[in-house]
């Protein structure tokens, strides 16, 4: 669609937008009738006539050729004018056709009802004809802007989807690397998150997920780790066993990711009191449900089921869903990877290690849904080059 010819403050000019061109209908039981309208109209430039004199024929005739306007008697056997009109608006097809109605019917309950029924303007008979000529063109021309504001929402609303596209697609842009962030100095390909997310995916959807909730999941899992970016290098690439200092350092990447996603604490005096900041600000938290979810996994994705995990000790149930997923999809990940100081497990030493995890450390309910989908895992670690 070419975006520059459509703007709504730039209707048709009417006497130059009525397209002489437009098929015509006309539907009238005296023969002589339809003639004379013809005739009229020919003078006024109109070229393209369809016409009945049989009112049964009337749709099959609109059927065969899609009329731009319809000229339409309504005092005729079998099917009456209003019935015709009354079975157009019905149809889809005809609902936005004008018609015109042409009577000799003086009732004013008439044309009420024609009114009611959406005719478009009226011409008694016998017919003036250069009245009917202006009253044609005066129907086409806002029939003709009607199509155009028509065509511009269309094409307003295929940009708010473009719009919207993009957009969607500058969040998953900017979420992949707010997790690489926090995965970079292990990992700077992110692999490791995406796999993670994808793992998260393929358990949610086992358990039974809607489809706007995976997707948020998936996403969300991605940042489970972006709290290691205020971890130390000293500290996070230690090799060998951590002593208790290191490892509660280590553990602070839990608070500290989801502190970054969804803020729940004022800024400090200082921070607030900086030239910078201008008046003392409260950090919100965030009204972003991805965020929410994110800063939620992020706090609860090493909880262990039996209550022997970090940060809080929290067990079961207690620990949030999507915290107990991500815990079964990181680990694996982890144990199927391989790590500068060790090799990629294979398959079935994965399964076998996170099977002594029953019950310890995952819930057995989300284990065994990633245990179902086994193939699916198989075919994300393919795709991204990772073979047990
Ligand atoms: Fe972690
Ligand atoms: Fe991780």
């Amino acid at each position: 669609m070419d975006r520059s010819t459509y703007s709504p403050t730039q209707p048709p000019v009417r006497d130059h937008s009525v397209d002489h061109a437009a098929c015509v209908t006309i539907i009238d039981d005296e023969p002589i009738n339809i003639e004379v309208v013809k005739a009229y109209l020919s003078e006024a430039g109109f070229s393209n006539f369809r016409s009945t004199s049989d009112s049964r024929n009337a749709l099959d005739l609109m059927e065969e050729n899609q009329p731009d306007i319809v000229l339409l008697d309504i005092n005729m056997p079998h099917r009456s004018g209003l019935e015709i009109l009354e079975l157009m608006r019905q149809n889809e097809r005809y609902q936005r056709v004008p018609v015109l109605i042409l009577t000799a019917a003086d009732d004013p309950e008439v044309k009420l009802q024609a009114l009611r029924l959406g005719a478009s303007d009226f011409l008694s008979k016998p017919v003036d004809p250069s009245e009917l000529a202006l009253r044609m063109e005066n129907v086409l021309a806002v029939k003709a802007y009607q199509d155009h504001l028509a065509r511009h929402s269309e094409m307003l609303e295929e940009m708010v989807k473009e719009r919207t596209r993009e957009l969607e697609i500058s969040r998953q842009e900017a979420i992949h690397c707010l997790a690489r962030a926090g995965e970079y100095r292990d990992d700077d390909t992110g692999q490791h998150v995406t796999r993670v997310g994808r793992y998260t995916r393929i358990i949610a959807d086992e358990l039974g997920f809607d489809r706007q909730q995976i997707d948020l999941i998936e996403q969300a899992a991605k940042l489970h780790d972006v709290g290691k970016i205020g971890i130390p290098d000293a500290i996070l690439h230690k090799t060998g066993n951590l002593d208790a200092t290191a490892y509660a350092a280590i553990k602070q990447h839990c608070g500290i990711g989801s502190e970054i996603m969804n803020p729940t604490h004022s800024q400090t005096d200082a921070d607030a009191s900086h030239p910078a900041n201008g008046e003392a600000e409260t950090l919100e938290s965030t009204r972003s449900p991805l965020l929410q979810l994110a800063s939620i996994i992020a706090s609860s994705h090493h909880e262990k089921w039996d209550g022997t995990g970090y940060p809080k000790g929290l067990s079961g149930e207690e620990i949030p869903i999507e915290g107990r997923m991500v815990a079964v999809a990181d680990v694996f990940d982890a144990l199927s990877s391989p790590r500068p100081y060790k090799k990629a497990f294979s398959m079935d030493q994965c399964l076998e290690i996170l099977e002594e995890g029953r019950g310890k450390h995952f819930d057995p309910r989300i284990l065994d849904a990633f245990l179902r989908r086994k193939h699916d895992v198989i075919a994300v670690q393919r795709e991204s080059g990772e073979q047990t």
